[in-house]
């Protein structure tokens, strides 16, 4: 039985789930759940383990910011509780307003171009800590810090060493490789001056339809729990070491406190409807090991505990991770995240400081954040006593950096050593990291490992596609974008097999449809999902929606007809429903998103070595199977948490069943197919009387192809009143995703041109339609989410509204949220 609607019932069990035999055994029955009939929101501190950091307060440290402190202006003070993203900040800026840090989000880089050289980013580096030194004589001086998510990695940078995302970290269990990838990608991070990682994140994932679960090590909490210290420690070094948090080493961040994976329906930024236990024992475990090593920031996350904002709880923020934890760093909020705190603007929010928030990420509301935060002070709203508090910690944190010490970014050790990035003995580190973390599913007949002298054909989209391997967090934010020449030190999949086998004398050749000339011995498909990061990667179930142009699934059913043995090779962020493809295939190997390493598969495929993975999430047996995890009540996998085969296993499966079921798809999606999605429908008319039938006189609407018979829907207006094309359906909540770059795009065929202005969402999309008339050719349409007039956006039930009083013809393939295509209808 598959509890819907009750998201995280087995939560206190799973919480005594931990060191569950790698068979995946259901654990014991545990203690029915006591909780109250109202959650509450707000925490007993009392009843969390009381832990200590390693570190020890300086007095000498403790001394010289009690001087600093009593010299900085009101302004300074301020300055270093905010912080403003690289691409709405200046060097300038961070002069005049005495900032404390910058930060770059996923798709904010030097010049604004995602493929800058590392030399622009150390350059970069040195103009916001110069800007940060100038030396007013009558205030001290506090050199900036700069916040970045290297989080698989230093993988905003070109030519880095890219690691796999930690779902496939999680397969590994290796602790001891946990902290090499830390110090990899500690020294990485130095070589362009950045001092400061939003990594780790220790989420543990309960619901795998979250856009983020490949952000997290495991569905209980036991992984992120072994590695947050040994990865903290491969960041900052070791506490009490004279390189501790320098040299070598950079500031960590444990990431999103409390409960981000534990959403409702695994909403990104949603709310964890749990229990005070459930949520101290699911979650809780792997930031009592981050502090144990001595991590020096936590970033609290964006999401709710039972409907209340994480960065306005003041219970938790100051009363478990301060008073009962004893941590004596800072706490930094997520992007914008403030803004979402009840009562609380961009621009204004006290509640997050009196919660205990020390320093506001605050991307481009950093100067409307740093005015009302001045008056604030002034007004006694924020005491004084509680700015000197937050400001201490974020001192503190740079004295122990040795910030105040150091020179500048570009002369300090390991800058401009550009040979670092991607170095022979960095991949070497990540290859390791890619062969522990595959986990094998299927090997019938004892497919695996294959002979490297054989004749070997690989296809899928995924075969030779760094960006694909890569996933999410690659160079822009959604890992989208990018060019197979931004990847300088990757190999791609298909090449690490044509490495191995030409150099054993065998014959690999690139098909990606799966076409050849000369029957091969085996063929391996590489397949999966598109890289997406955050919200934009959440899905309304957990079933395999292949977006490549080839039809995966048929070239594998091809090949198999033509007796060449499959090898299927899937890149994912979470486990997916994927039984056709299992069917399909002779041998199946979840390959995570496994970064710059292709080299690392072919080690494996090919027998360098076996196969020693185990499945970190549960797989799922049916489509709308989720939430899922080891330890829930009636758990039925298809692949229990721990499985993992090697090549000496039997490998055989029967035929599973194939039945998708009635499936909603993926959330971010409003028409595919030819059909509205999650329930919507069209609504034709005028905007007083829209209709599911449309009233020929203003409007028509028939189904059409474009790739497929009737993929799509053709809408024509008549000219004869102001007629409207709307989508409808139940209201959603676009509040997040209009704060950032998410747009409406729509794929569009003009087959008349406007002879009216045409309104979408309020906007004027007159010219961009004209010019797609004029080019007969399909392409889209997009409007920025913020720029959708009329409807609150926490409220949107339209998403879609076309009208015009002229005559327009048109047909839409595909209508979804996603970051902006070229084309864009701004509203500035
Ligand atoms: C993400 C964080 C990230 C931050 C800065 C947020 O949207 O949730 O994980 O550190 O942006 O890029
Ligand atoms: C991400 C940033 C990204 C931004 C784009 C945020 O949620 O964390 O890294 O650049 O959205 O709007």
């Amino acid at each position: 039985m598959i509890r819907r609607g009750a998201p995280l019932a087995g939560l206190a069990m799973a919480a005594f789930a931990f060191g569950v035999p790698a068979s995946g055994q259901t654990a014991s029955p545990a203690p029915a759940d006591t909780s109250p009939a109202t959650p509450s929101s707000v925490a007993n501190p009392a009843t969390w383990p009381a832990i200590r950091s390693p570190v020890r307060e300086d007095p000498a440290i403790e001394g010289k910011i009690t001087q600093l402190i009593a010299r900085m202006s009101l302004e300074q003070k301020v300055g270093q509780i905010v912080q403003g993203d690289i691409a709405s900040i200046t060097p300038d800026d961070v002069r005049k307003y005495q900032l404390g840090s910058v930060f770059n989000g996923g798709n904010s880089d030097p010049g604004g171009k995602y493929n800058a050289p590392a030399k622009d980013w150390l350059a970069l580096a040195d103009a916001f800590w110069d800007a940060s030194t100038s030396d007013d004589p009558n205030l001290p001086r506090i050199p900036a810090i700069w916040g970045i998510d290297a989080v698989h990695g230093h993988s905003n940078i070109v030519g880095a060493t890219l690691f796999p995302h930690n779902v496939g970290l999680g397969a590994m269990r290796d602790p001891a490789l946990m902290r090499r990838i830390g110090e990899v990608t500690a020294v990485e991070m130095r070589v362009t001056g950045i001092d400061w990682t939003f990594a780790p994140t220790i989420a543990v994932v309960r619901d795998d339809r979250w856009g983020r679960s490949y952000e997290g090590f495991g569905e209980v909490p036991e992984i992120a729990a072994s590695y947050a210290g040994a990865l903290v420690k491969g960041l900052q070094g070791k506490v009490g070491a004279r390189d501790w948090l320098k040299g070598p080493h950079v500031i960590a961040t444990a990431k999103h406190f409390l409960g981000d994976g534990g959403t409702r329906d695994g909403k990104d930024q949603g709310n964890a409807q749990v229990t005070e236990a459930q949520l101290r024992d699911l979650f809780a475990p792997p930031y009592e090991a981050a502090i144990k090593a001595g991590v020096q920031s936590i970033m609290i996350s964006f999401s709710s505990w039972n409907g209340r904002k994480m960065t306005g709880n003041r219970s938790l923020l100051t009363g478990v991770v301060k008073d009962r934890w004893n941590f004596d760093g800072f706490l930094v909020s997520d992007w914008n995240a403030h803004a979402q705190v009840e009562g609380c603007t961009a621009s204004d929010c006290p509640q997050a400081i009196l919660a205990g928030l020390d320093l506001y990420m605050a991307p481009d509301s950093w100067k409307g954040i740093w005015e009302s935060t001045l008056r604030e002070v002034k007004a006694g709203t924020i005491p004084m006593s509680r700015l000197d508090d937050a400001v201490r910690r974020i001192l503190r944190v740079k004295f122990r950096a040795g910030i105040f010490d150091a020179k500048r970014p570009s002369e300090r050790a390991y800058a401009g050593q550009y040979d670092q990035l991607g170095s022979p003995d960095h991949r070497a580190v990540a290859r390791q990291a890619v062969r522990e973390s595959l986990v094998l599913l299927k090997n019938a007949g004892s497919l695996l490992p294959l002979k490297a002298g054989a004749n070997i054909l690989v296809a899928g989209d995924g075969a030779d596609n760094v960006a694909k391997q890569a996933g999410g967090w690659t160079l822009s934010w959604q890992g989208t974008g990018t060019l197979p020449s931004d990847f300088p030190n990757a190999t791609s999949i298909w090449r690490g097999i044509e490495n191995e086998v030409k150099a054993a004398g065998g014959k690999a050749s690139l098909s990606v449809d799966g076409q050849f000339a000369t029957k091969p011995d085996a063929a391996i498909v590489v397949f999966g999902e598109n890289p997406y990061a955050e919200f934009q990667g959440d899905r309304s179930d957990v079933a395999f929606d292949d977006p490549a142009t080839v039809d995966t699934l048929a070239t594998m059913k091809r090949l198999k007809a033509a007796g060449v043995p499959v090898v299927a090779v899937f890149l994912s962020g979470r486990p997916l429903w994927v039984n056709p493809y299992l069917n399909a295939s002779d041998a199946f190997v979840a390959a995570w998103l496994p970064g710059s390493e292709g080299e690392g598969i072919a080690d494996l495929l090919f027998g360098k070595a076996d196969f020693r993975g185990k499945l970190p999430f549960s797989w799922p047996k049916r489509p709308d199977q989720a939430p899922l995890n080891v330890g829930d009540p009636g758990y039925d996998p298809l692949f229990a948490y721990g499985f993992g085969l090697t090549t000496r296993d039997k490998g055989d499966l029967a035929a599973l069943p194939e039945d998708r079921g009635t499936l909603k798809g993926d959330r971010n999606v409003l028409f595919a197919r030819g059909k509205p999605t999650n329930g919507r429908r069209f609504l034709f008319g005028t905007e007083a009387a829209l209709a599911a039938d449309p009233d020929p006189a203003l409007i028509s609407a028939r189904s059409a192809d474009r790739g497929a018979q009737e993929d799509s829907i053709r809408i024509a207006w008549t000219g004869k009143a102001s007629a409207t094309a709307a989508l409808i359906g139940e209201p959603v909540d676009l509040t997040r995703e209009a704060n950032g770059d998410v747009a409406l795009v729509i794929d569009l065929k003009v087959d008349a041109a406007p002879t009216a202005p045409v309104l979408l969402g309020g906007r004027d999309v007159t010219a961009r339609l004209t010019a797609l008339a004029a080019s007969k050719q399909w392409g889209q349409i997009a409007v920025p989410l913020r720029c959708l007039v009329g409807t609150p956006l926490d409220r949107v039930a339209q998403p879609l509204t076309l009208t015009t009083a002229g005559h327009l013809d048109l047909t839409v393939s595909a209508i979804r949220f996603a970051s902006p295509p070229e084309g864009v209808v701004d509203c500035r």
